[in-house]
């Protein structure tokens, strides 16, 4: 017998009561559709610590990238994107392809974003548009420090546009108060969501610039989606996703029964935990900087062993799914999330699997070292 565990960063597991909860169809333009919706926008402002609205898409994050760069800005517009990973450089890419004028400020993967570059490029750019920077770079495990970077930003007429896809109830952040004017999250990480989903927060300060940008857009019109969203009871431009709507519903009751505040201690105590294990193992992180990183744990491959190797042996052998490496660090890392619908043993679990899996490749270790020092952050936790 072969049980699967999900402990990728994304997609993450989802609570059975989530999946339920999409199991009766209902349509779009009835009475319950209205409530169900209205509370799933009151939830993600919860979700995203704003009063601004929210839109929502039917789509992968990615969807939601695309349509904050699409509806903030227009051709030739000069932009900043700091980008330290993979989500950073898509980041860049998306806004190329747009045809904006990318300073891109790159970092080693590895590395947080320095708010110091960004107090820099803002004052040698006067007509700087926007400022993009992602929360938690999935690839690497890093989370920047948004709230530095958003009180230098809140001083300009640039928009500050986040991608807080990974680190969304996972990672503490406040839109408002850290004068976030767009930020994007995704359903299938830290709100317990199957994947599909992209929601996006916009400030008043950007819904000024998007009555006035000129990218085109068609479905991922945030004014046709405010326009809709904002009747008595809010509709949906087109068909919406209702069954993930439904799931995202259950997952934020989830939420806040267990209070946004404890989640992200949560999410704080078990990366301690996989930190440590990891640690005592013998192996190196890979962040530089794991002073904020509690959505995944990147730990850099051990001797001559392919991360690849282990990933497919835990996933093959034992139906244990971690990630791999991205892009340049393929083979290199591997990533142990902890991100969304975990409990203590996930942590334990994660951990024995990646022992069992070291061992068998060669890697010499005491079986059970790196669970002892996890135990021990959880049980003073
Ligand atoms: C930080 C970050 N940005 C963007 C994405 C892309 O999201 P999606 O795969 O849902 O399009 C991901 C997915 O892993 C992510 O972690």
């Amino acid at each position: 017998m072969k049980k699967d565990y999900i402990f990728t960063p994304g997609p993450t597991p989802v609570p059975h009561r989530v999946s339920m909860a999409q199991s009766k169809m209902i349509h779009h333009r009835s009475a319950d559709f209205g409530e169900l919706f209205s509370r799933v926008l009151e939830g993600l402002k919860y979700a995203f610590q704003t009063k601004n609205d929210i839109v929502v898409f039917a789509s992968s994050g990615t969807g939601g990238l695309e349509a904050a760069v699409a509806n903030c800005f227009s051709p030739g517009d000069k932009v900043a994107v700091f980008s330290g990973g993979k989500f950073g450089e898509r980041f860049v890419e998306i806004s190329k392809f747009f045809g904006l004028d990318v300073i891109e400020v790159a970092y080693e993967w590895g590395e947080c974003a320095n708010p110091s570059d960004c107090e820099r490029v803002v004052a040698e750019n006067p007509d700087l548009k926007g400022v993009m920077l992602t929360h938690s770079e999935t690839s690497t495990g890093v989370v920047n420090d948004v709230e530095a970077f958003g009180k230098i930003v809140g001083e300009t007429q640039a928009l500050f546009v986040v991608d807080t896809i990974s680190g969304l109830c996972a990672a503490p952040f406040k839109t408002d108060e850290w004068s976030v004017d767009v930020a994007v999250g995704g359903s299938q990480k830290g709100l317990m969501t199957p994947p599909g989903l992209a929601f996006v927060s916009v400030s008043e300060k950007a819904w000024q610039v998007v009555e006035k940008a000129k990218l085109p857009r068609y479905y991922f019109c945030f004014k046709a989606a405010r326009k809709s969203f904002s009747k008595t009871p809010p509709q949906t431009p087109y068909t919406p996703a209702i069954t993930l709507l439904q799931a995202l519903d259950e997952a934020i009751k989830m939420i806040q029964e267990e209070g946004l505040e404890e989640v992200w201690a949560r999410h704080a105590l078990f990366a301690r935990a996989t930190r440590a294990g990891v640690e005592a193992l013998g192996l190196e992180l890979f962040a530089k900087d794991v002073s904020r990183a509690s959505v995944v744990t990147s730990v850099v491959s051990p001797g001559d062993i392919n991360s690849g190797d282990l990933v497919r042996l835990l996933r093959n052998r034992y139906g244990i799914f971690i990630a791999g490496g991205q892009s340049k660090l393929k083979g290199k890392i591997f990533r142990l999330g902890h991100v969304g619908y975990f409990d203590r043993y996930d942590i334990i679990v994660q951990l024995a699997a990646v022992e069992f899996g070291l061992k068998e490749l060669g890697y010499h270790i005491e079986l059970g070292s790196g669970v002892t020092a996890a135990m021990r952050v959880l049980h003073e936790g």
